[in-house]
């Protein structure tokens, strides 16, 4: 088709002409906000890496999941650092472990926020990685679904909305869909990390969860950045399991593989993590006065949308969410 004219700048002219033909927009709903919960009472460690970002006990991060919630945030995603740690990840399934008591005390206090629950054992084994090993350090696949098992269920009667696995285990949205339904929360949903690549912009996370592995690497288990085709194999065998959302994992430096998960499974709703990695490049270069950071926030924000994700993870939420209510 030739167009009968060729002037593009004409519907660029002012900013509300430019608001009314925007094609993407952010909207309070796409937000999901991870908080860090560590035992004691009113702590609040500031990560060093990520600032703005805290570790919290449980009182903290209930007044944090209230301050999202007010500012329109309609979930949070949550991370558990436990006091002790052992060969098997105990913690992440004790009916008393930090997460437990978190999602019980969150939810309790604010019953409309959507909690998800990371389900995933690097931040509770001595080890670091996201499993059982064997003798020699491999992570042990299906011994490693009998513990998931056992957190899914956990997460779900504390009150957990949505259970989020993360470790990139063969079969565990299956395993997970299994232990809920016998259990009969056939209410709670998967939100499975179906694409999650093992990743260097994940290193602040690692401090903000204490939880970088004692040796080796993840690349057994997580993907390899230099695959995308592979992405859809993985959305399909999790969605075949009964994952009811997928997610891509980390966000920026993987735009086209978001694009190609919508384009190829528009029906199912596709969140997008915008990791610590890329959280704290941005928060750096603003502290050095280098980039406007508000603006290259909303710039982010809004690619991560544009490829493709329907629900954004981002530390940013109460920053995005503020400037969305008109109060930055
Ligand atoms: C746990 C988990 C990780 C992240 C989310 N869940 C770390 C990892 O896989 O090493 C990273 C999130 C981030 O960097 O913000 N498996």
């Amino acid at each position: 088709m030739k167009f009968p004219e060729t002037r593009a700048r004409r519907l660029r002219k002012t900013a509300q002409l430019r608001d009314m033909v925007a094609e993407t927009k952010l909207d309070l709903d796409d937000f999901v906000y991870p908080i860090f919960v560590r035992e004691g009472e009113n702590i609040k460690n500031p990560v060093e890496s990520m600032p703005g970002i805290y570790q919290l006990s449980i009182d903290n991060a209930i007044k944090e999941a209230k301050e999202a919630f007010d500012l329109g945030i309609k979930s949070v995603i949550l991370f558990g650092i436990p006091d002790k740690k052992d060969e098997f990840g105990s913690q992440a399934y004790a009916e008393d472990g930090i997460i437990a008591r978190a999602i019980n005390s969150i939810k309790s206090a604010i019953p409309q926020l959507v909690v998800i629950a990371d389900a995933c054992l690097c931040e509770y084994t001595s080890h670091g990685h996201c499993g059982v090993l064997d003798k020699n350090g491999n992570v042990l696949n299906d011994e490693t679904l009998k513990l998931l098992k056992k957190e899914a269920y956990v997460y779900a009667k504390m009150g957990a909305d949505i259970i989020a696995p993360s470790g990139m285990m063969d079969g565990m949205v299956k395993a997970i869909r299994e232990s809920l339904d016998e259990n009969g929360f056939y209410d709670v949903s998967i939100m499975s990390y179906a694409v999650k690549y093992s990743s260097s912009f994940y290193g602040p996370f690692r401090d903000a969860a204490e939880s970088a592995p004692a040796f080796g690497d993840r690349k057994s288990y997580q993907m390899d950045f230099r695959n995308s085709k592979e992405a859809i194999k993985e959305c399909m065998l999790d969605m075949e399991e009964g994952a009811d959302f997928l997610m891509v994992k980390p966000a920026l430096a993987y735009l086209d593989v978001i694009r190609a998960v919508k384009e190829k499974f528009p029906y199912m709703p596709l969140a997008a993590y915008n990791v610590s990695g890329e959280y704290s490049m941005i928060k750096a270069a603003a502290l050095k006065g280098w980039i406007d950071e508000k603006a290259v926030m909303i710039e982010t924000l809004t690619a991560i949308k544009r490829a493709g994700a329907d629900i954004i993870i981002t530390y940013f939420a109460k920053d995005i969410a503020k400037m969305l209510r008109g109060e930055t």
